[in-house]
């Protein structure tokens, strides 16, 4: 472990970089797993990324715990891409990839390489299986170009025996903040930026589809070395299509749910709803309308909303009270709670 670590806080304590499995990494990815390690629209999301953010001509590029795909997209833009990991016929099935390195960092985080070697690093969702990462991120920094990029990308998706401790006991927030701590070990690297995705739509042919979830969400931290060509401007892409910031695009969306009882955030027709009559609740409606399509943008996000909260495996649908011409969220715990009392399955909304 790192003396970085073990004096460094409560966080990274002496346990912080235990794993159940303790083992040697090499005989736990000696076995091929030529699998997704994510859903297919998450894949997408992890692409984009880095397309956006590697605004270099023809870089050096470091896939840095590299696997079969690098998620560098189609178009080709890198001049060299090396891998370094752990399985060699992974590796070697990877099309993105001129060199290959088998090399185990958890063993020795010293990187195979001449300082100032790459314009970029990458490490797609295997930051979790770092036992030394201050001394890996150390590292990082010195084969990076002054400028060069370093990009930590990751989900809420691991192998839970060979995952660090402090992650697996993280929301995904927190992991957020402990690579950031990572980074910010290392003098080499400037401030770091962070962005979330989440709440798109799990394609329909996945095979956690039945369970409603939404897509993976992508977490991205990145930091570039300092020194010459440092601040270079990097935008991440925009993945909130449903955030409308225009004025009269909300007045319309809000009159549609009004008059057309449509969904202001999927456009799907809203659906008449018996409210429950019970001794203990009072509705001023007899009829309440609900949002319920199962990929509406609400509804996806807000499985991530409540586990903010502290409502683990719950999300909300839109609901929309004409009398007082509000919408507001209506908490669910699964996806067919309520439906019972849908009243209009296939009569227009009044
Ligand atoms: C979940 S996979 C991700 C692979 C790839 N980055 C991707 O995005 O598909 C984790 C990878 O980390 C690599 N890895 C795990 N422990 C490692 C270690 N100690 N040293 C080097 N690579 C390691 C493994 O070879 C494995 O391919």
């Amino acid at each position: 472990m790192s003396t970085v670590a073990s004096t460094r806080n409560v966080v990274f304590d002496e346990q912080a970089f235990q794993r159940d499995d303790d083992r040697d990494d090499a005989f736990y990815y000696k076995v091929d797993r030529f699998v997704p390690h994510l859903d297919a629209e998450a894949l997408r999301v992890v692409s984009s990324i880095i397309d956006a953010l590697v605004t270099e001509d023809r870089p050096e590029v470091l896939d840095l715990m590299a696997s079969w795909d690098s998620h560098l997209g189609d178009e080709r833009r890198a001049e060299r891409v090396v891998g370094l990991g752990l399985n060699r016929h992974e590796l070697d099935a990877n099309p993105a990839l001129d060199e290959l390195i088998v090399h185990d960092l958890n063993r020795d985080p010293t990187l195979p390489f001449a300082d100032a070697s790459f314009d970029v690093v990458l490490n797609t969702v295997s930051v979790d299986y770092l036992t030394r990462p201050f001394e890996v991120v150390a590292e990082v920094g010195r084969v990076l170009r002054p400028g060069g990029l370093f990009l930590v990308l990751f989900s809420n998706r691991f192998f839970p025996e060979k995952v660090v401790r402090v992650w697996r006991e993280a929301s995904g927030r927190e992991r957020t903040m402990i690579v950031e701590e990572y980074l910010r070990s290392s003098e080499r690297f400037g401030p770091s930026d962070n962005m979330l995705v989440h709440g798109r739509p799990r394609p329909e042919d996945d095979r956690y589809a039945f369970t409603g979830l939404p897509s993976d969400p992508i977490y991205a931290v990145w930091a570039e070395r300092k020194g010459e060509k440092f601040g270079r401007r990097r935008q991440p892409p925009d993945f909130d299509p449903w955030f409308v910031r225009d004025p009269e695009e909300l007045e319309r969306r809000k009159r549609a749910a009004a008059e057309t009882r449509e969904c202001p955030y999927c456009g799907d027709r809203l659906r008449k709803w018996a409210v429950p009559q019970t001794p203990f609740t009072e509705w001023d409606q007899e009829h309440l309308y609900i949002c319920f399509n199962d990929r509406c943008p609400f509804l996806l996000r807000g499985w991530h909303a409540m586990e903010l909260q502290g409502n683990r495996g719950f999300s909300y649908r839109l609901m929309y009270n004409p009398g007082n011409e509000r919408c507001m969220p209506i908490p669910i715990p699964s996806l067919t709670a309520f439906r019972e009392s849908i009243i209009d399955e296939k009569t227009p909304a009044d």
